[in-house]
This record gives C-alpha cells, sequence and structure tokens, in this order.
C-alpha cells in the first residue's frame, strides 16, 4: 500500500454481534469450505472414531476397514440422539452405535440394527432405506483430516498434497507425529472475534509477558498467500515457541513448538458463542518435561488472548463500538480473512 492509499477498516461491529451473524456464516463461510476435523493420526487404526465439532455441527468420523476415513453427522435417523457424545473418542471397534436407544449402523452408515424397535415385526432391514446416517464428504492431506458440510456437493477442490497448504506443513512433518494431549476453551464472542485477534501479533507486547520475551517484534513478518496466513518471527535462545504461527481459512490455526505443534480450531457454537479446540501433536523425541512445557506455554497464551476476545465482543456491543483502521504492518492479515469474509458472505 502506497503512504497515500486510505487505510483498510475492521469489520462492522454488527458482523459479530447482530442475532443472525451465526446463522449467515453458518451458510455462507462453514458450508462452503473444508474444515478441519483434526490430524490424521487421531483416527490410527480401522474402527477408531470421534465425535467433533465443527461449522456449529457435531459430526462422528470413524476409520474404514478400506483405510479411508468417513465422517457422518452426529445426528441419529431415529430421534436425533448422539452416535458419539460430543468430544468423545474410541479407539478401536465396529460400526456405531447410538447413545439414546443403541440402534446399530455399520461403517458406511447402513442401519443395521434396532435393540427391541417392535418385537421381531420391524427390523433395521425394513427401516433401513429410510435410516442412514447423514455421511459428509471428507478428505485426508498433509497430515489432517478435512469434511465439507455442503448442503450440496464440494464446489471447490479437497486441500490435496499437491496444494500449497500441504507444501506449507509437509516441512513440520505432521504425519509423524502423535496426538499426546487435547484442551478445549469456551469463548464468550463471536468465533470471528478469535480469529481476528490471532491474525495478528500487534498485541503480544501488552497482553502476553511471556510469549513477548521470547520473540524479537522488531523482525515480526505476516505473509499473506491464498487461504493461508503465516506468521514468522524470530525466537530468542531457550524459546518455547518456534514463532511460526500458521492460519488457514476459516477457522484452522496450527501452531508450532520445537518438535511438537497444536492444531487449533477456531469452532462457532453459537451467536456470539465459540470455542478453541485444540490437539496437541509431538514427535516421541521431545520429552515429558518439554511437551509439559508447551502446554503450559500454551495455556497462559490462551487465558490471555481469552481475556481480551470477550472484552472486545462486550466492547463491540457498545454504541461507541466502530470499526477502525487496520495497523498496515501488523494486521494485513485482518484485512485478508475480511476480504475472504466479504467474498464468502457475497456467495463467491
Ligand atoms: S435416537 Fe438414536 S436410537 Fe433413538
Ligand atoms: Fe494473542
Amino acid at each position: 500500500m502506497s503512504a497515500s492509499s486510505p487505510l483498510p477498516l475492521g469489520l462492522p461491529p454488527a458482523a459479530s454481534v447482530d442475532p443472525g451473524a451465526f446463522a449467515r456464516d453458518r451458510a455462507a463461510v462453514f458450508a462452503r469450505a473444508w474444515l478441519c476435523l483434526g490430524a490424521s493420526a487421531e483416527w490410527p487404526v480401522a474402527g477408531a472414531a470421534a465425535a467433533r465439532e465443527q461449522g456449529g455441527r457435531s459430526i462422528v468420523a470413524l476409520r474404514h476397514t478400506d483405510g479411508g476415513l468417513r465422517a457422518f453427522a452426529n445426528v441419529c435417523p431415529h430421534r436425533a440422539g448422539p452416535l458419539l457424545w460430543p468430544g468423545e473418542e474410541r479407539p478401536a471397534g465396529q460400526g456405531l452405535r447410538c447413545r439414546y436407544h443403541g440402534w446399530r449402523f455399520d461403517q458406511d452408515g447402513a442401519l443395521v440394527g434396532t435393540p427391541d424397535f417392535d418385537g421381531q415385526r420391524v427390523g433395521a432391514s425394513a427401516l433401513a432405506a429410510g435410516c442412514r446416517l447423514s455421511p459428509l464428504p471428507t478428505a485426508e492431506a498433509a497430515g489432517l483430516v478435512w469434511v465439507w458440510l455442503g448442503p450440496g456437493a464440494p464446489d471447490r477442490p479437497a486441500p490435496s498434497a499437491a496444494g500449497p497448504l500441504a507444501g506449507a506443513l509437509g516441512a513440520l512433518g505432521l504425519d509423524h507425529w502423535r496426538p499426546r494431549a487435547r484442551a478445549s476453551h469456551p469463548l464468550a464472542c463471536d468465533w470471528k472475534v478469535y480469529v481476528e485477534n490471532y491474525l495478528e501479533g500487534y498485541h503480544i507486547p501488552y497482553l502476553h509477558p511471556g510469549l513477548g520475551r521470547e520473540i524479537d517484534m522488531g523482525g515480526y513478518a505476516v505473509e499473506v498467500d491464498g487461504d493461508t496466513v503465516r506468521h514468522v518471527v524470530p525466537t530468542r535462545p531457550g524459546a518455547v515457541n518456534e514463532g511460526l504461527w500458521l492460519w488457514v481459512w476459516p477457522n484452522l490455526a496450527i501452531n508450532v513448538y520445537g518438535g511438537a505443534c497444536s492444531i487449533e480450531r477456531m469452532l462457532p457454537t453459537g451467536p456470539g458463542a465459540a470455542r478453541i479446540d485444540y490437539v496437541y501433536l509431538a514427535d516421541d523425541s521431545v520429552s515429558d518435561h518439554a511437551f509439559a512445557e508447551m502446554l503450559r506455554a500454551s495455556a497462559t497464551t490462551t487465558a490471555e488472548d481469552v481475556r481480551i476476545v470477550e472484552q472486545v465482543q462486550r466492547g463491540l456491543q457498545d454504541p461507541a463500538a466502530a470499526a477502525g483502521p487496520l495497523s498496515p504492518r501488523h494486521e494485513a492479515g485482518l484485512a485478508h480473512f475480511h476480504a475472504l469474509l466479504r467474498a464468502a458472505w457475497a456467495g463467491g
């Protein structure tokens, strides 16, 4: 941008506080993008299953005996009970059994059991045609699992091993790391407020004293590329953080530590409500002590961010709130996020 160009402005506050914002984003953003469910390593063997949140929906995914992944809405066709409880993981097994009345489904989502439904008169086979689990398109690339929520078929290519994202992640070696911890943090703010906060390091000196001591703000760089924003910053000796943060449209981030990373999903859960779900992966060579240090640093930074984003959500509801100017040096990632949002809202 030249010195005479007008500065980009933030989103109007209404975009994050209007009662209809959640429904609009669910339809325009989350039904029209490939969304990350987690790391492939979270489904290590055939029969492994887990319930995950994405785009305001609960999704159950399981590893098929053919080696691929299957995902379904975590909603039983009987009376909308869950196949797995929210966040529940099953290391191995066969098919899925509804937690409500015990209907059973095979690994392709077909109904195969309806215990005590009507004596022997109406069995699963009589109901099967109208009572399947709702399948969702999935993809696996760069060590991550992706899902398309629809309603239509995917209208853009799934992340692939040949794509730019895979290139960015390939160097990390995610495929060889295994999940070692998980954490979840509810947020009293719109998901976009949290994403905006993630997309700039401008606030680090004021909100994150521990992280601030690890990095050299003078070398902070923001790189915008397609559906991704990368933050690269030099670190000081002994830093737990590697100074590399990668965000992927619309709500995924990868935070890199030495030999480890967290996969951070910024989930809309309702109007003015969101949640961060982390899964922490590490190389086996990372010691328990080093891993615990990483968890501690992550928890501290997250608590500091939660505090500010919840206060910003309150600020956005104040009549004084306005769309202020964005820093060309530090907030280019926000301007890019907003451009992607506007395109999505316009149906692009
Ligand atoms: S809701 Fe699933 S068996 Fe009744
Ligand atoms: Fe932060």
